[in-house]
């Protein structure tokens, strides 16, 4: 019992001045990207895999002043510029690697009276990047898109687009595999 409060003291007393230092600053910063959704950039994780050192990232890499910033594209980044001086395989993943880690994704629920319609983001972009979709075929944001039925989808709209029996299994049976009790 002793032992494992002597522990817990322990671990705090280190934890405590890397955490208290990096206080006075916010943690995240939201960068907004059209085409995915925001990125949340984490100056804590950071600080803590890099230590304590600002100038790691400022004023090199990125300056402090946000409006200093341009808006810098994957191609820059991985050409190594802005996250990419670091994310390039070596010094932390890649920008190449999975994009979800910085840009996430979650499951996406059509609201459907016989059964609501599920899309799994994560099976997607194992096979396509965010562009494939975003924003041609349909906007990073839930509200923005209208609703498309099955005689749509059907002519080649929304999932439809790729789910015609060609490039993925088709709308016109399958029900199930989208639909929740179909
Ligand atoms: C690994 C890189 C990295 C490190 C290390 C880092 N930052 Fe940042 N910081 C960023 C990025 C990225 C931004 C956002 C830049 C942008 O979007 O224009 C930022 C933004 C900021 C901002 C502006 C926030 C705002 O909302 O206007 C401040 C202030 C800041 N950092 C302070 C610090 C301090 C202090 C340290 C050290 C304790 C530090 N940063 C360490 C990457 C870093
Ligand atoms: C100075 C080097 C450096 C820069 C610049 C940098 N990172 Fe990192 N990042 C790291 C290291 C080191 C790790 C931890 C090791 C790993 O996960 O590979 C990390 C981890 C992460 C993680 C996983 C931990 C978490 O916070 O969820 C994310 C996400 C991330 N970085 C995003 C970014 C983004 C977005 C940018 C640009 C705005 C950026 N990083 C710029 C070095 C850097
Ligand atoms: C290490 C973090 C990180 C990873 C991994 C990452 N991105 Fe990004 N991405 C960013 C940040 C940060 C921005 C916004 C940069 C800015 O505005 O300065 C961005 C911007 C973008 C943009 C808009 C700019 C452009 O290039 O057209 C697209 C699209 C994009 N990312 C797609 C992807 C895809 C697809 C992947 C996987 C192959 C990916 N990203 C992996 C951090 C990351
Ligand atoms: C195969 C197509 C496809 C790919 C690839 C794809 N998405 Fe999506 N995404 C969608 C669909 C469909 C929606 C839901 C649109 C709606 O609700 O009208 C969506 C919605 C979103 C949303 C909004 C979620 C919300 O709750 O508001 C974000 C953010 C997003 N995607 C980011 C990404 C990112 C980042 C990538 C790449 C890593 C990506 N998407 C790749 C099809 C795709
Ligand atoms: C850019 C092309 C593309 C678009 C757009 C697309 N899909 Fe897919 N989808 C695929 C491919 C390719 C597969 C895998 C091949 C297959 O299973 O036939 C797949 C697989 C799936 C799966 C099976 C996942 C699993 O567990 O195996 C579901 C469910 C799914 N898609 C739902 C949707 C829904 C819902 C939409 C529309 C909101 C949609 N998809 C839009 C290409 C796409
Ligand atoms: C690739 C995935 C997918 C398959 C396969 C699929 N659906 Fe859908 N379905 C959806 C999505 C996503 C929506 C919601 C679209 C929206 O709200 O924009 C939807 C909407 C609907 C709707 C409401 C709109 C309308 O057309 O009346 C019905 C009913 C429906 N589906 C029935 C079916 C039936 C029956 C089948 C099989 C013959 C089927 N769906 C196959 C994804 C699918």
């Amino acid at each position: 019992m002793f032992r494992r409060f002597m522990f817990v003291l322990l671990a705090l007393g280190l934890m405590l001045p890397q955490v208290a230092s990096a206080r006075w600053i916010e943690d995240t910063v939201s960068m907004e990207v059209e085409a995915t959704g925001p990125v949340q950039f984490s100056h804590y994780n950071h600080l803590e895999a890099l230590g304590k050192k600002c100038t790691l990232c400022h004023n090199g890499v990125y300056n402090i002043v946000r409006s200093k910033n341009p808006s810098f594209t994957m191609d820059e980044m991985r050409k190594g510029k802005a996250c990419g001086s670091c994310h390039n395989g070596t010094k932390a993943f890649a920008v190449d690697a999975d994009c979800s880690s910085c840009h996430p994704t979650k499951d996406i629920v059509f609201e459907v009276e016989d059964g609501d319609a599920t899309f799994p983001h994560s099976v997607h972009t194992g096979m396509y990047g965010c562009t494939d979709c975003h924003t041609g075929l349909y906007q990073p944001e839930r509200g923005k898109n209208p609703t498309v039925n099955m005689e749509q989808m059907g002519q080649g709209e929304s999932c439809g687009a790729c789910h015609d029996g060609n490039t993925a299994f088709t709308v016109e049976d399958n029900c199930g595999n989208c639909h929740e009790g179909m």
